[in-house]
């Protein structure tokens, strides 16, 4: 385990269970998806006009598939049949698929772009039934001879019952029939169909994604189909149990096949490629992509590992990186997971238009060109880091997740939560000096503390009947479950589920297992269930009170707003926790104990929750916060790094939740002035973020800047220094961060020097943009900096840069540092340029209207622009959408006035029609939130004001 003992509900039961990580312990809290959705990255280079709906041009005519006609959608049925519920009955059970496709890459006569289909699946029956359900979702079907929809046979010996109706049900996405006879228990039959569904831009299923390439438009066809969108290319048991082998035969344009992607060619008529059956796996994790790409290949221990990117991409060498680290990182996964990797190979592609960071599906994993292209001179440290680690996030999935499966949604967690934790030891491997695993406290740990301290928060495991619809499906990937856990798992435990599914219980066996062979010692009575349940089970986490001068410590749950308790949902464990405590007294590190078993006192400083080893906050009574403010401005040396930032996050945080006052917190980072480690100033810039965005509209805005100024001011004259007048790069890699940090306070606060600096860069590139003097660590930064002191030709040359870039990863800067600028009306123009997929893909759509709210000056301008095309934003990106929760916070963050919250209120009841999809949760915490916040600033506007002008 290294360096570290990261935060997680789970570490202190795991961590203690495992001492220094005998077995493998795992933490996970992690991330990568959500993490990165919330960042944001990505773009691509090139105008890709996706939405064009050209006129009409010729179909695609040809006869592998029989004309189509438009299904019968069913006249109104009686409600609570099967059909009228959203999950398979447990009467069939699908053995194997046989699928051919064929995606036209040219608009048809009515201009669409569609794919053809026909497929059989062979399937099992268990439980006698006359129904037959199969999801299917926006596909039309072809009639058979006698009328229906599919056809029926059988593969035994007896006869197949004859089909008495068949119709589509939209609403649960089924394709039904109704027989006239029953199946019998034990036969297999085959259910035949054929399809045409639209090749749309929707970023899920069997969608197209665009781009230029020397001037000419490319489509590719592509797959996105977690969680539920396989149905929306194939008629398939879509549920994670449901595994099958697919034989998959895809239809393309003349080619040089190599192997699993084809190599088109625009003339002439199609061919098939048939590619081998797939091993036992759930539709989730499907991938078939038909594409003009090249690739460059390697192999490790008899794996051929392949990175697919456009021509252009491969030609410049940006997928080498990739390349270079997927073989040492698989390695490191065989030797962790003491199981080889499954499959022959490891395909690797970057598309232009991808929703998510990336998707782990089996043996073809898909990402947006920023998570995997990297160049050297344009990609920072922190792009090269996303990449890395994202990478051994969805290499983690291959094993744990692909090979062994949740048996449902609701245990998203215990899959995500552990590819989130081994990502950081796979990374690690990757880059052994980044100290990558220390970052996790402040990546995810941070952001999962955040939103699991709300009210409306929701537990790691929900019920199994709870999580249905396809929405509710997709609300749950969301920070919790990407980050919250932490665990441990052994290779038994893949082992013995390989090519099956289970529930979190399953580990929980596995856990107690090693905890009875190593002798390890649990509080009295208690088992891993027992404990592991309580932070599974319920929601949120607890603050742990410890009071020098009486000796007591006890546990409360954390919530930030206190009055929001009433809303809580009531928790079979009352919400108290079995609670593993590490500390440090004066500088002398003590065991770990549990929290029952010990009381503290005495006169010398203490601190809780040592390297964050824990998932809880810990408050102190005043004397001892005194004796710490008293460490961190004399010798803050003596605390751990990661202790140091995790002190500003818990007393900011317990100030928000009114444990201490706010005056207290900003006094913690007083000492900023002496800290030139990332980590705390990091952790503090987060929080005072927080203290911005309420007041950065405010008469309070001005102390704020002065006092942060005064902070930062020998952070950047120390970078300036050891770069040599910013002529060299710092050794370390979270110095580089800090470096990105120093330059950002400084200019944004207004510093002379460093904002004639960065304009300086900027108006260098201007007068001549083939040669950029900015290093790509800076970019982000710089360009922000510069295009938000500038006017319109500052913006039009970010604009056109950004058109321009041949690189995903440096459209992405530009795209960040346009929403920078300070003219109103150059912002709305840009919120128009949102909702076109010409200027800005659809991927990126959300997440630039979220940089434009950031801006104090677009805030009000982006939350109009949203209001306003909510049903068109809606229905453009389809209710299945990851982005939707991460817009309407990223909207509403700022929002701290009782007009806000009614607007809120609003906003919620005139789109009820309409729905918010995968958003829905994201309305009642941005409620919620803004409710908090008006409360907030009322108590604090008063304090802030005396802290900032009692000048340190
Ligand atoms: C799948 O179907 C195609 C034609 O529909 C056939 O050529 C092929 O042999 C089938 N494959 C299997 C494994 O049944
Ligand atoms: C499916 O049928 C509907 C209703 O006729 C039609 O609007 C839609 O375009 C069809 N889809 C495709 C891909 O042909
Ligand atoms: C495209 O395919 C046709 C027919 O197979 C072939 O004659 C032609 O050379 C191919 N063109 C390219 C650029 O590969
Ligand atoms: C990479 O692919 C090329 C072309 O298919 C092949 O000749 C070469 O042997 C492959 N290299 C490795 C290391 O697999
Ligand atoms: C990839 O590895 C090769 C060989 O070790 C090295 O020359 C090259 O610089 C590496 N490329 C990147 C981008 O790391
Ligand atoms: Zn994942």
């Amino acid at each position: 385990m290294g360096g570290g003992f990261y935060i997680s509900k789970f570490v202190g039961v795991v961590g203690i269970v495992f001492g220094a990580g005998a077995v493998a312990t795992v933490i996970a809290l992690a991330v990568v998806y959500s993490q990165e959705v919330a960042k944001n990255e990505a773009v691509s280079p090139t105008n890709g006009g996706s939405t064009v709906k050209p006129p009409v041009t010729t179909p695609g005519g040809s006869t592998v598939v029989p004309q189509v006609t438009t299904p019968v959608i069913p006249t109104t049925a009686p409600s609570n049949e099967a059909w009228d519920k959203y999950r398979l009955p447990d009467t069939l059970k699908p053995e194997h698929y046989n699928l051919t496709l064929w995606p036209r890459l040219t608009v048809n006569a009515q201009g669409l772009y569609i794919f053809t289909g026909k497929s059989y699946v062979v399937f099992q029956c268990v439980k006698e039934t006359d129904l037959i359900l199969i999801h299917s979702n926006k596909l039309n079907y072809t009639k058979w001879g006698d009328d229906h929809l599919a056809k029926l046979s059988a593969l035994g010996s007896t006869p197949v019952p004859t089909i008495k109706k068949s119709w589509l049900q939209p609403t649960t996405q089924f394709l039904v029939l109704e027989l006239n006879g029953k199946l019998a228990v034990g036969e297999s039959y085959q259910l035949d169909t054929v399809f045409v569904g639209e090749l749309a831009d929707d970023l899920g299923g069997f969608y197209r994604s665009v781009y230029l390439e020397e001037g000419e438009e490319k489509v590719v066809a592509t797959t996105q189909m977690q969680p539920t969108d396989a149905r929306k290319a194939f008629p398939c048991f879509d549920e994670p149990a449901m595994k099958a082998i697919f034989h998959i035969t895809l239809l393309h344009p003349p080619t040089t096949v190599k192997c699993c992607i084809m190599i088109l060619n625009k003339t002439s008529s199609y061919c098939p490629t048939s590619f081998d059956e797939t091993k036992k796996m759930s539709t989730y994790l499907l991938a078939f992509i038909v594409s003009d790409y090249d690739y460059i290949n390697s192999t490790s221990d008899n794996v051929l590992i392949r990175i697919y990117a456009r021509k252009k991409a491969i030609a410049d060498g940006q997928g080498e990186y990739a390349l270079n680290k997927t073989g040492p990182i698989l390695k490191f996964f065989e030797k962790y997971y003491n199981a080889t990797y499954p499959l022959p190979k490891s395909d690797q592609i970057a598309l232009p238009d991808f929703n998510a960071g990336a998707m782990e599906n089996w043996g073809l994993i898909t990402y947006r060109e920023t998570a995997l292209l990297y160049d050297p001179n344009m990609s920072s440290n922190s792009n090269k880091e996303r990449i890395a680690t994202i990478i051994a996030h969805e290499l983690a999935h291959m094993w744990f997740g692909n090979l062994v499966t949740l048996r449902w949604w609701n245990d998203l967690w215990l899959n995500e939560g552990f590819a989130s934790y081994v990502e950081y030891l796979g990374a690690n491997e990757a880059e052994p000096d980044w100290n990558i695993k220390d970052l996790i406290v402040l990546g995810d740990v941070h952001r999962v503390f955040a939103v699991d301290a709300l009210a409306s928060s929701h537990p790691l495991s929900s019920k199994e009947e709870d999580i249905q619809k396809p929405e509710q499906i997709s609300e749950l990937f969301d920070a919790i479950s990407y980050s919250k856990v932490r665990s441990s798992i052994f290779s038994t435990y893949l082992n013995t589920f390989a090519y099956d599914n289970t529930v979190y219980t399953d580990l929980w066996d596995h856990l107690q297992m090693a905890v009875n062979s190593t002798g390890t010692s649990l509080p009295t009575g208690q088992t891993v269930h027992s404990i592991m349940n309580r932070w599974v089970l319920q929601m949120g986490f607890p603050v742990v009170t410890i009071n020098t001068a009486t000796g007591m410590i006890n546990q409360q749950h954390f919530l930030l707003d206190p009055a929001t308790a009433g809303s809580v949902p009531p928790s079979d464990f009352s919400y108290v926790w079995i609670v593993p405590i590490r500390w440090m007294k004066t500088g002398l590190l003590q065991k770990q104990t549990w929290l029952e078993d010990k009381t503290v006192t005495g006169e010398s400083w203490i601190l809780a929750n040592l390297n964050v080893s824990g998932y809880y906050r810990v408050n102190y009574d005043n004397a001892n916060w005194e004796r710490l403010l008293n460490v961190l401005s004399s010798h803050h040396e003596s605390i751990p790094v990661i202790n140091r930032a995790q002190l500003v996050d818990d007393a900011f945080n317990l100030a928000r939740a009114k444990y201490i006052n706010t005056t207290l917190a900003l006094r913690t980072t007083k000492y900023l002035r002496r800290e030139r480690e990332y980590m705390p100033w990091e952790s503090a810039l987060d929080n005072l973020d927080f203290f911005y965005l309420m007041f950065d509209r405010s008469e309070v805005y001005g102390d704020m800047q002065a006092y942060l100024k005064y902070q930062v001011e020998p952070l950047f004259k120390h970078f300036e220094n050891i770069t040599r007048n910013w002529t060299d790069v710092p050794n370390g890699h979270t110095d580089q961060y800090n470096q990105v940090n120093a330059i950002r306070v400084a200019c944004s606060t207004g510093m002379e020097e460093c904002q004639t600096l960065t304009k300086g860069w900027y108006s260098q590139w201007m007068k001549d943009s083939a040669k950029n003097p900015i290093h790509p660590n800076l970019r982000t930064t710089v360009y922000c900096s510069a295009i938000a002191a500038g006017g319109a030709a500052e913006w039009e040359f970010g604009w056109t840069q950004f058109k321009a870039a041949t690189i995903a990863i440096e459209a992405d800067k530009l795209r960040f540092a346009l929403a920078c600028t300070k003219q109103p009306w150059l912002l709305n123009k840009y919120l128009e340029y949102t909702l076109d997929a010409t200027k800005i893909r659809k991927q990126d759509a959300t997440s630039t209207i979220v940089y434009i709210a950031s801006n104090v000056v677009g805030q009000s301008l982006a939350w109009d622009f949203m209001r306003d095309r909510w049903s068109y934003i809606f229905t453009q990106y389809g209710g299945g959408s990851f982005s939707f929760s991460n817009l309407i916070n990223g909207v509403t963050k700022r929002f701290s006035t009782e007009f806000e919250l009614k607007q809120l209120k609003q906003f919620q009841a005139d789109n009820s029609e309409v729905g918010f999809g995968s958003g829905t949760l994201a309305v009642s915490q941005s409620i919620e939130r803004t409710t908090a916040n008006i409360k907030w600033v009322a108590e604090n506007k008063k304090s802030v004001q005396e802290c900032k002008n009692s000048k340190p």
